[in-house]
């Protein structure tokens, strides 16, 4: 079913899940993957807490959403390919992959079973309105974003032929092709 709260959390851990392994696997520019990483979870964990958590009386999510938190701006301090980052990503992994099963095991089946199409459509209504919001604030905030001039710099260190006369998508298409 289209937009109902279970599709639509279930398609945010995937999300999640292929970030976390992008990261992993060293493809692509770490510290965007990071920045996306970090704005996909905070819109998704204050969605879940505002709207979906309160109606069903889940409060353990909220334990694994602060220690994540903490975990991704340790994650965002830390030099890409530290040996702080590397430890840092996989506590990061575990507690995420962890609320993930807990939630994909307990709540989700909880809510199929016991709230109707109607509810279920607008649980996830209220979800992505929310998760929006704050995807928009932190956009808003220059927040989990990165500017041209980070792209820019990080060009250099690279030594990226072109690199002044590329707009911020070809930077960030340049540095992706780079790390590969
Ligand atoms: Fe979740």
């Amino acid at each position: 079913m289209a937009g109902d709260v279970i599709t639509l959390i279930t398609a945010d851990h995937r999300r999640v899940e292929a970030l976390l392994s992008r990261l992993g696997a060293e493809r692509g520019e770490r510290r965007a993957t990071v920045a996306e990483l970090h704005a996909l979870l905070t819109a998704h964990a204050r969605a879940e807490e505002d709207r979906v958590y309160p109606g069903i009386d889940a409060h353990h999510g909220l334990e694994e959403h602060k220690e994540a938190e903490i975990l991704l701006d340790a994650l965002r301090r830390a030099e890409a390919g530290s040996a702080e980052f590397e430890e840092t990503l996989e506590l990061l992994a575990g507690t995420v992959v962890r609320h993930i099963r807990d939630e994909e095991t307990t709540m989700l089946p909880l809510l199929a079973r016991t709230a109707g199409d109607k509810r279920l459509k607008r649980l996830g209504a209220a979800f992505a309105e929310r998760r929006q919001q704050v995807l928009r604030a932190l956009a808003a905030a220059g927040d989990g974003q990165v500017t041209r001039a980070d792209l820019y710099e990080r060009a250099r260190r690279a030594d990226l032929p072109g690199r002044s006369r590329m707009t911020k998508p070809e930077l960030e298409a340049a540095l992706d092709q780079a790390a590969q």
